[in-house]
C-alpha cells in the first residue's frame, strides 16, 4: 500500500529523533494497590539534543527513565530509543543513577573500565581509552583511590566516567549532581556541557533544580505530581552559549520555569488536581 503523506511526515520525524515517547502510562502493581505513575506521556528529544525533565518528588522521573533503558516495559504506549523499541541489551544507552553503583572495592581506574572489561575489550584499547577518560575529568591523579577516598563530587565523575568510557550515543541521567553543593554542581554542569558540546551524544537529565533544567536542557519538559503527565515543554535556544548563566535569557526562562512549577500549572483544564501526596481529589 503506498504510504500517505502523513506515514512520510512521521517516518522523517522518527528518524530525527534519538527518544520518543508515545502516549506512555505506566502503572505500578503491589500486592494490595496499584500506583499510576505516568500517564499518556508523549514528548521527543532529537539525536545530538539535551532535554531536562522537571517535576516534583514522585511524579515518574526515575520510571520514565527506566523504561527508556528497557528495564520497565512501555505499556500502553510507546517508548522508542533511535527508532527501536526501548530495551534493556541496547549497549550504546547509559543510565547514570544517583548513586551511581560505583563498587567500593575497586578503585576509581578499576570502576571506571569495568564496562570494558565486561566487554573484553582488547587490553591496550581498555588502557587507552581509560587514560582518556580520567584526565577529560580530573581524576587521572585518584586512579588508584577507592571510591570512600573521594569527595560526592569526585565520585560522580567516576560514575560518569565509567558511563562515557563505553561511547554512549545517548546518556539518561537521575539527578546526577543533587547531592552536592553549588560550586561543584557548577563545575560538573560545565563538564557536562562540554563532553556534549563535543560529543553530542544525546542527553535526557532529570533534575530537581531549575538552574540546571535551564543550563543543560536545549527541551525542558515539565511533568505534573502523579500520575505524570507532560505540563510543558519548553524551548531554550540560548543553551549551551557562552555566559549563559548571566544572560538575561537564563533568567528569564527560570522564572517561567519557577511559574510553571509553582503553584497553578497543573490546575488547568483537562488536568485532575492533586493533593501533595500526589492523591486525585
Ligand atoms: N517498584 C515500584 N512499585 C510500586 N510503586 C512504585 C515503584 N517504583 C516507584 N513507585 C511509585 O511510582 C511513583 C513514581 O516514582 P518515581 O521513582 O518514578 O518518581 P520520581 O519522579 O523519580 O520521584 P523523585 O523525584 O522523588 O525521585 C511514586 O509514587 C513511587 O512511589
Ligand atoms: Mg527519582
Amino acid at each position: 500500500m503506498a504510504r500517505g503523506r502523513g506515514d512520510q511526515e512521521e517516518s522523517r520525524q522518527l528518524s530525527r529523533d534519538m527518544v520518543a515517547l508515545r502516549g506512555l502510562s505506566v502503572v505500578y502493581h503491589q500486592k494490595n494497590a496499584t500506583v499510576e505513575a505516568l500517564r499518556e506521556v508523549t514528548f521527543s528529544v532529537g539525536r545530538g539534543q539535551t532535554a531536562a525533565l522537571i517535576g516534583p518528588s514522585g511524579c515518574g522521573k526515575t520510571t520514565l527513565l527506566y523504561v527508556l533503558a528497557g528495564l520497565i516495559p512501555a505499556t500502553p504506549g510507546e517508548a522508542l530509543v533511535n527508532n527501536g523499541p526501548a530495551s534493556a541489551i541496547r549497549r550504546q544507552t547509559a543510565l547514570i543513577l544517583q548513586d551511581y553503583g560505583l563498587l567500593p572495592w575497586k578503585t576509581v581506574w578499576q570502576n571506571t573500565i569495568l564496562g570494558l572489561e565486561i566487554r573484553r575489550m582488547p587490553k591496550e584499547q581498555i588502557a587507552e581509552r581509560g587514560e582518556r577518560i580520567l584526565r577529560e575529568l580530573g581524576l587521572w591523579e585518584y586512579r588508584q583511590h577507592f571510591p570512600a577516598q573521594l569527595s560526592g563530587g569526585q565520585r560522580q565523575r567516576v560514575g560518569i566516567a565509567r558511563s562515557l568510557a563505553l561511547y554512549p550515543d545517548l546518556l539518561l541521567m537521575d539527578e546526577p549532581f543533587s547531592s552536592l553543593d553549588a560550586l561543584t554542581r557548577e563545575n560538573l554542569q560545565d563538564t557536562l556541557l562540554g563532553i556534549w558540546q563535543r560529543d553530542r551524544v544525546t542527553i535526557l537529565l532529570v533534575t530537581h533544580s531549575i538552574e540546571e533544567a535551564v543550563f543543560l536542557g536545549q527541551k525542558i519538559v515539565v511533568l505534573s505530581p502523579r500520575p505524570g503527565r507532560v505540563v510543558a515543554v519548553l524551548e531554550n535556544p540560548g543553551m549551551g552559549q557562552i555566559g549563559f548563566r548571566k544572560d538575561p535569557a537564563f533568567h528569564q526562562l527560570s522564572n517561567e520555569l519557577r511559574g510553571l512549577l509553582g503553584q497553578g500549572a497543573w490546575t488547568g483544564p483537562g488536568l485532575p488536581q492533586t493533593d501533595l501526596k500526589g492523591k486525585e481529589v
